[in-house]
């Protein structure tokens, strides 16, 4: 096939579903040569690639390898960190690494933050009313869908309010190592400059909570390190980073894709509305019509076969879980947006040993803020054109969503 799927074309980009179908019909383990990797796109594959042993989740090496910063040395403070992300690892070390964090990570401290995000929509929610009163503009993305899980995941950090823009400019300049985003200069030392200032406040927020332990996650996570396998301050620190990312960007991404699906279906806003009980199933058609998930990515540890092609040792493989969640075969009608949909199998959180460990916490912000704007803004409408995307294979979401409240 000499078509090749490329996410860079910003045609792709904004609306990559007919793209996915195509694939997923005519050739489901797509090798694109524009992106220099195998692309899989339906559910069961998907699942496959979760699953399979013999496909390695450790895409750091084989990129440190052939990284000039890395070769010089000059970026030893995110190797030092990243390679503690369990997002990366594979068996044995992921495996204790989420055992010990799912120690400090309970349903108990989930269900706890309750209260908490009931306070932040509710300050949010007052906030862009506040504005739309002054008659200026209210984006949802930067007025409501980003800071609500910004301040989520610093509480349950422990991270106090107040260093919330120092920690957030520190985790922008990491994410341009992940990122695709251009920028002035060497995104890689700015990014290193970026794990050196955070590493040195998580060691001071360490030994603040050491001497004083609190109900908080930093606190968990060293009585985590009293078991034998110990967590070291390394895994700690590299794990904090980690959540900050993991818990955050994509969280605004889900309250923001599933608000503009849920605008541009008005009769799906108005079903919700008049019962607000459907925010559950609600939440999980947000995820799987249009998720925030981009592609797992991995690296063939061995020639695998898969759909009648060979998948060569060290090649990188991008299954995408938003090509999966509009399978025919996995799911009834799948370009209808429903919000009452049963069953709804979406692998928008992963599938097997890396399956999200935040869902629960997603869920919960999910659920709070759809069902609060659902009672207090019933009225709330898009008032911008199509909205513009971000470019990026890991995340899905739009920049700006203006809206009038009332
Ligand atoms: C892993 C999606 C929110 C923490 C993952 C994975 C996906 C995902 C797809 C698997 C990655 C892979 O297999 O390579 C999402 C989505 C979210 C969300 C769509 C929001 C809607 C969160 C939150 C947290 C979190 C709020 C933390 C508070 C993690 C962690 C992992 C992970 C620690 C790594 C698990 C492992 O490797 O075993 N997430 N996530 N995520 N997520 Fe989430």
């Amino acid at each position: 096939m000499t078509y090749a799927f490329d996410l860079g074309n910003p045609a792709t980009n904004a609306n990559p579903f007919p793209e996915f179908a195509r694939l997923r019909a005519e050739d489901p383990v797509h090798w694109s040569s524009a992106m220099k990797a195998w692309i899989i796109t339906r559910h069961a594959d998907v699942k496959q690639v979760a699953l399979n042993r013999q496909i390695s989740a450790d895409r750091l090496t084989p990129f440190f390898k052939t990284n000039a910063e890395y070769q010089r040395g000059s970026i030893d403070s995110l190797v030092r960190y990243l390679n503690h992300w369990m997002v990366f690892r594979d068996p044995p070390d992921h495996t204790r690494l989420r055992r010990l964090f799912n120690k400090a990570f309970t349903p108990t401290s989930v269900s706890n933050l309750r209260p908490g995000i009931e306070g932040i929509v509710a300050h949010l929610i007052d906030g862009m009313e506040a504005k739309a009163r002054r008659g200026e503009t209210v984006d949802y993305i930067a007025d409501f869908a980003y800071p609500l899980p910004a301040s989520v995941i610093m509480d349950l950090l422990g991270v106090p309010r107040a260093d919330l823009e120092r920690v957030k400019i520190w985790s922008d300049d990491i994410a341009l190592f992940i990122g695709t985003a251009q920028v002035a200069g060497n995104k890689y030392l700015r990014a290193e400059a970026g794990a050196k200032a955070m590493a040195d406040y998580f060691l001071g927020l360490i030994a603040a909570r050491t001497a004083e332990p609190r109900d908080d996650m930093i606190s968990n996570l060293l009585l985590a390190r009293d078991d034998r396998e110990a967590l070291t301050t390394d895994e700690i620190i590299g794990t904090c980073i980690l959540l900050l990312f993991a818990g955050h960007e994509t969280t605004t991404n889900l309250i923001g894709n599933g608000f503009l699906y849920a605008m541009r279906n008005r009769d799906q806003w108005e079903r919700l509305v008049s019962d607000t009980s459907l925010a559950e199933s609600a939440v999980e058609e947000f995820l799987r019509y249009d998720g925030p998930s981009g592609a797992l990515a991995r690296v063939a540890g061995a020639d695998i076969e898969m759909g009648g092609r060979t998948i060569r040792q060290g090649q990188r493989v991008f299954a995408f879980m938003n090509a999966a969640n509009r399978d025919p075969e996995a799911f009834a009608d799948p370009e209808r947006f429903d919000i009452g949909r049963e069953p709804n199998a979406h692998l928008t959180f992963g599938h097997g040993i890396h399956f999200c460990l935040g869902a629960p916490l997603a869920r919960l912000e999910a659920q709070i803020a759809t069902t609060r704007l659902a009672e207090r803004l019933p009225g709330i409408r898009l008032s911008g054109g199509d909205p513009e995307w971000h470019d990026s294979l890991i995340l899905r979401g739009v920049k700006r969503l203006p809206v009038q409240l009332f």
